[in-house]
């Protein structure tokens, strides 16, 4: 019943920052998933007879794919496998089976907030034991692995009925789909006070969470309309679809401005939020105002103390370096630690498994704790939710009082996109040059006090990460951070993070864009932009 399969190697299977991402089209080719699910496997020791977990955001393939990780895994020696149902399962959910199961790992099928269908994208990626993303020296060496590979197992069986609960025989191992929201929903009544968040909704609190036709569609109908009582029509585009609705399932202002809209009229409801494909970033904008990821980490950390699960406090912060610091200012008052981290989540799980912090986030919509390995935007939306209902404010008043509290971080980043990498790297590698010249350096009325190459040294495992972005420091709390795109699939993109501290309550309301307009002039000037990459102007702005 197991079969062996003669194969050829594929050059182009190096997993990326969340694995391996590419068109729905390469997956398609014959023995690609084949060779890279294989390749993984080959890579891991210890695992027969274990536990792995199957699942993805339900986009165009997911189905397909996961079939075929089915029967490698089965042929290779898993015992159990977890699927969850019709193929669901979303990227923090997955992440809590594993660690909730003792499982040996899982493989998440996925491309996260990229488009979906037959010309989308499509993605596999593997989570390990404490359920965050494999580290790099692992995916590393799968990528080593694909190279190389020759053949793979694979058990010869009909299809795994996905739709039917319950356990089948595949092959030597057992597959059982299972509910893939109760678990997670468990986890999430654990954390939080349902009964004071049904309170709110009974009192007329009203909540838009848009789904965007993505995994977390039957996650936020069970848990917000379900078991908080939150009205009919509460959930938004609830149903995953392959392509997600023809949609760019990326929570942001651009791709759910209508969630923006309705959020800025004066009768919209009192909380408007989205999460992504895969159910791990958030978008959090309050009646009148959007919360940026930044301060959404700062207020979240400030508050968590309010819900049950956080009801010890938080034991240290952890940001991504080009995240805003208004985290800093609370990880202060509250007298523990802080730390700066390289962008890209991974870099949060030694910190959560030693202890060291309670709750992470980063500029790019994510925002999550210790309670799994990835981060987590239903979590955030119900942190968000417990603390209004303890605190019985609006999300604006409640972010306004911040401010006036610790401070505003004014935060814009700039993204130059598709700009050639050649030019890109040399306005990098310029930018590292000229650090020397720059300290002490008067531009503009401004002085640069710090500047620095960021470097990282992970305090849990001893490594190293260098060349992680360009900061400048200003003297007067200001800051301007350069780093190249980590995920980009066209040419380079330029991000240019932009950002103030402004202590004076009286002008902590001014519109962002104009607040950073000087050092925004500055950023463009420094760096050489419109020199290096052709463009005078960002082309994504949030
Ligand atoms: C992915 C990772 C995030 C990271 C982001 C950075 O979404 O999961 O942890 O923050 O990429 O993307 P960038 O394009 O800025 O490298
Ligand atoms: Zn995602």
């Amino acid at each position: 019943m197991i079969q062996t399969i003669a194969t050829t190697p594929f050059d182009d299977q190096r997993p990326g920052t969340s694995g391996l991402r590419k068109k729905v089209t390469v997956f398609q080719t014959p023995h690609y998933v084949e060779n890279f699910v294989q390749s993984i496997f080959d890579c891991l020791e210890g695992f027969q007879g274990g536990t792995l977990i199957v699942g993805g955001d339900g986009r165009y393939f997911n189905r397909e794919a996961i079939q075929t990780v089915l029967k490698i895994a089965a042929a290779n020696g898993f015992g159990k496998i977890l699927v969850g149902r019709g193929g669901i399962l979303s990227t923090p959910a997955a992440s809590n089976l594993i660690r909730q199961h003792g499982a040996f790992g899982g493989v998440v099928l996925s491309a996260s907030h990229n488009p979906g269908g037959p010309h989308g994208d499509f993605g596999i990626k593997y989570n390990v034991s404490n359920g965050g993303p494999a580290p790099e020296k692992v995916t590393e060496a799968i990528f080593a692995r694909t190279k190389t590979i020759t053949e793979y197992r694979i058990v010869e069986a009909p299809d795994v009925d996905l739709d039917q609960l319950g356990a089948v025989r595949l092959g030597p191992a057992e597959v059982i789909v299972i509910d893939p929201v109760d678990e997670y929903a468990r986890l999430m009544q654990r954390l939080f006070d349902f009964d004071q968040i049904r309170a709110l909704f009974q009192s007329g609190f009203r909540l838009r969470f848009d789904a965007m036709s993505a995994v977390t569609g039957p996650y936020a109908t069970r848990i917000f309309e379900g078991l908080l009582g939150a009205p009919a029509g509460t959930v938004l585009n609830g149903t995953p679809l392959p392509d997600f609705g023809g949609h760019h399932p990326d929570p942001n202002l651009v791709h759910a401005k209508h969630l923006f809209d309705l959020a800025m009229t004066p009768d919209g409801p009192d909380l408007c939020a989205a999460s992504d494909g895969d159910g791990d970033r958030n978008l959090i904008i309050g009646r009148g105002l959007f919360v940026t990821p930044s301060d959404s980490l700062a207020l979240l950390a400030a508050n968590a103390h309010l819900a049950p699960g956080y009801a010890g406090g938080v034991v240290g912060i952890a940001r991504s370096m080009p995240t805003s610091r208004a985290a800093d200012q609370v990880a202060a008052r509250l007298k523990v630690p802080l730390f700066e981290t390289p962008t890209g989540w991974k870099f949060f799980g030694n910190l959560l498994d030693a202890g060291m912090a309670t709750i992470c986030g980063e500029e790019s919509a994510g925002t999550g704790s210790n309670h799994v390995r990835e981060k987590d935007g239903l979590w955030a939306v119900l942190l968000w939710l417990n603390i209004l209902a303890a605190r019985r404010e609006s999300v604006k008043d409640i972010v306004v009082r911040h401010w006036a509290d610790y401070g505003r971080n004014y935060y814009s980043r700039h993204d130059y996109e598709e700009v050639t990498s050649d030019g890109a790297n040399a306005l990098i590698e310029a930018l590292r040059e000229s650090l020397p010249s720059l300290k002490g350096k008067p531009l503009g009325g401004l002085t640069i006090a710090e500047a620095d190459d960021f470097a990282y040294h992970d305090p849990v495992d001893g490594s190293d990460s260098k060349h992680q972005g360009v900061r400048l420091h200003f003297e007067d709390g200001g800051r301007i951070v350069y780093r190249l795109s980590g995920t980009g699939t066209a040419g380079a993109t330029l991000r240019v993070y932009i950002e103030r501290f402004e202590p004076d309550p009286t002008r902590q309301n001014l519109d962002t864009q104009f607040a950073l307009a000087d050092l925004i002039a500055l950023s463009r000037d420094i760096a050489g932009i419109a020199h290096y990459t052709g463009r005078d102007a960002p082309t994504v702005i949030t």
